[in-house]
């Protein structure tokens, strides 16, 4: 029976653990391609490409391999490395009966090591712990085994000690994958059930998933259902990685492969959702699917009023891409006409960000980010506010609230005391503090997400000396006691500095953003003043103080061409301010007030 010799895994690591260097080991060892044929694929997918092909996606690979006279197909399911992504790699990790827990162990356990193996937890995977880089001096096998016994609950004894580099004991853990992981079960006779665990947009070929059977069969022609949106689709074509691509006609129960089904748009085909067959559906769709949803909002703005078409254009390409990313026209009155943008998290909100001014070479400006809030009214309604200056008067508000994340830390035990500090600062609530080892401490903490929208990670990281890793996953949302912070210059309020900030920090808040302002805000030729109001209050004042001599009075009845040159260069100045009320600012000064809260 084919089924009983299929075995579906993933790998799950810390950034830099070693999931990638591994993953390519396992491909070479099971002689899909070798180390040639490796680099050479990485220029065919470009290639390929090119060429009207399909994007490759290099982890996710379908190997064979032979034990004991039987044919074994190991499906390795790749899992998205950040933490903006925990439900999706809950949902991959839903699609595989065990996975690889990698460690190294010359860093030991680090908070996505956990946030990880409780996601795999959670899914009753059998986890199999992988030790690796213990080809390297500074490697203690021992300490990073108590590590993962104490910080997860699992049993390290069967560990395997690897080198992913040099290729020590991949044999062990390509044994360990086909005795020690279940073979996936299922019904191939019943109605399709098959679970998408990753989308992406292919320039060619439209969207192109990948699905995990649990139940039934697919075929090339079959219409499918997308259960989400009862949407029908034809099978164009079926496929599976070597990590080379190589079309099949059919994916049976317990199989791993890849769907072309004509869809357009991303949003139609999200991970998580159930794919079924349109004349014979299945009544138990998977539970637990999302939308994609946006917690995470900031307002783009072309820098040049000239570029809000590219901007727009440019962000319909990313929106391909990344189901989402939501995107709608906004007008501000100190920026103009620009977006405002919703993103998954903070890392998706920094790459579309670098992504927009690296790839598309647009100049952007960023407001402070929001996060999503739910707002009871007085009139018993709820509403949903992403940008700050939406926020009704205080009057209208019954209360408001705010998601939640629950955070780990790992972080050396000297710096506990630090990072405590500073998780209170971030109105923390504590849940458990647990030393993993004598030296190296697990923090877990609920947050509010806006607490670590800004600041947060390069705080943590200065205080920790950069050793403390962190990672966090969504927990809901709760009341808080919140205001809305408006900032004035020269009396006339800034719609894009509003903030929404908890009345206990308000006062200090505003304080510092006053302060960033005086600092940033160049001498004009009138006196600029800076004030901070909240419910009808001002609480903070700062003012900067007039320019007092004129440009031009060095030059004065002197060398004409220098006067011009000098004249030019204000000129060009002026042409890089953005203005706000009646006085210019910089780019570099508006980010800066952007970044620091
Ligand atoms: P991301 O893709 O960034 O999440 O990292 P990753 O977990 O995939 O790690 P990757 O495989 O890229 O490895 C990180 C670094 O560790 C690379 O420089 C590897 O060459 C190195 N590395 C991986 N495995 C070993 C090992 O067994 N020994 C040594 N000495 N280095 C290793």
């Amino acid at each position: 029976d084919k089924q009983k010799l299929i075995r579906n895994f993933s790998i799950i690591a810390h950034i830099d653990h070693g999931k990638s260097t591994l993953a390519d080991r396992l491909i070479e060892f099971t002689g899909a391609l070798d180390k040639r044929e490796m680099k050479e694929q990485i220029l065919d997918n470009l290639e390929v490409e090119r060429k009207h092909g399909i994007t490759v996606k290099a982890q996710t690979a379908r190997l064979e391999y032979e034990k004991d006279g039987q044919k074994y197909i190991l499906n390795m399911i790749d899992t998205p490395g950040h933490v903006d992504f925990g439900y999706e790699v809950s949902k991959s990790l839903k699609a595989c009966e065990g996975c690889l827990l990698v460690v190294d162990a010359t860093q030991g356990v680090e908070a996505q090591t956990i946030a990880n193996a409780y996601l795999a937890i959670d899914n009753d995977l059998e986890l199999i712990p992988v030790i690796n880089k213990i080809d390297l001096p500074s490697a203690d096998i021992e300490k990073t085994k108590s590590e993962i016994e104490d910080a997860l609950g699992i049993d390290a004894k069967e560990s395997i000690e690897i080198s992913a580099k040099s290729g020590l004991n991949i044999d062990k853990v390509v044994d360990a994958i086909i005795d020690r992981i279940p073979p996936p079960k299922g019904e191939n006779n019943a109605p399709l059930r098959a679970l998408v665990v990753d989308s992406w947009y292919d320039n060619y070929r439209g969207v192109v998933f990948i699905v995990r059977v649990f139940d039934g069969e697919l075929k090339v022609g079959d219409k499918i259902l997308v259960y989400s949106t009862k949407k029908e689709y034809d099978v164009e074509e079926l496929g599976f990685f070597t990590p080379k691509s190589k079309k099949t006609d059919k994916l049976s129960t317990g199989e791993v492969g890849y769907v072309i089904a004509n869809i357009k748009n991303i949003q139609d085909a999200t991970v998580g959702d159930t794919i079924t067959l349109a004349k014979n559906p299945t009544d138990r769709p998977f539970e637990g699917f999302q939308k994609p949803k946006p917690f995470v909002f900031a307002g783009l703005y072309p820098l040049n009023p000239e570029d809000y078409d590219d901007l727009a254009e440019a962000l319909e390409k990313l929106q391909l891409n990344d189901a989402s990313l939501t995107v709608e026209k906004e007008k501000s009155e100190s920026l103009g006409f620009g977006f405002r943008c919703g993103f998954l998290g903070v890392l998706s909100m920094n790459i579309t960000r670098e992504r927009l001014e690296g790839e598309f070479g647009l100049d952007v400006v960023m407001t402070t980010p929001s996060v999503l809030y739910k707002v009871e009214l007085t009139n018993g309604e709820t509403i949903e506010i992403s940008n700050p200056s939406e926020l009704p008067q205080p009057t209208k508000i019954k209360a408001i609230y705010e998601p939640m994340v629950e955070t780990e830390i790992i972080t050396p035990a000297e710096f506990v005391g630090n990072i405590i500090k500073l998780l209170q600062d971030k109105r923390g609530q504590q849940k458990e503090i647990l030393y993993i080892a004598t030296d190296r401490v697990l923090i877990k903490y609920k947050v509010p997400l806006a607490e670590i929208l800004v600041d947060f990670y390069d705080k943590l990281k200065s205080l920790s000396r950069g050793y403390a890793s962190f990672d966090y996953e969504f927990s809901g949302f709760e009341a808080s006691d919140l205001t809305k912070l408006i900032i004035l210059i020269n009396s006339k309020e800034i719609d894009s500095f509003s903030l929404i900030v908890p009345k206990e920090k308000a006062y200090r808040i505003a304080r510092e953003v006053l302060k960033n302002l005086k600092q940033y805000i160049p001498k004009q030729l009138f006196e600029v003043r800076l004030q901070a109001k909240v419910g009808g209050k001002i609480i903070a004042k700062e003012t900067i103080g007039a320019l007092r001599k004129d440009v031009l009075a060095k030059c004065y009845g002197g060398d004409i061409t220098r006067k011009k040159k000098l004249l030019e260069k204000q000129k060009e100045g002026k042409k890089k301010l953005k203005q706000l009320g009646n006085v210019g600012i910089s780019k570099e000064a508006f980010i800066k007030l952007v970044e620091i809260k």
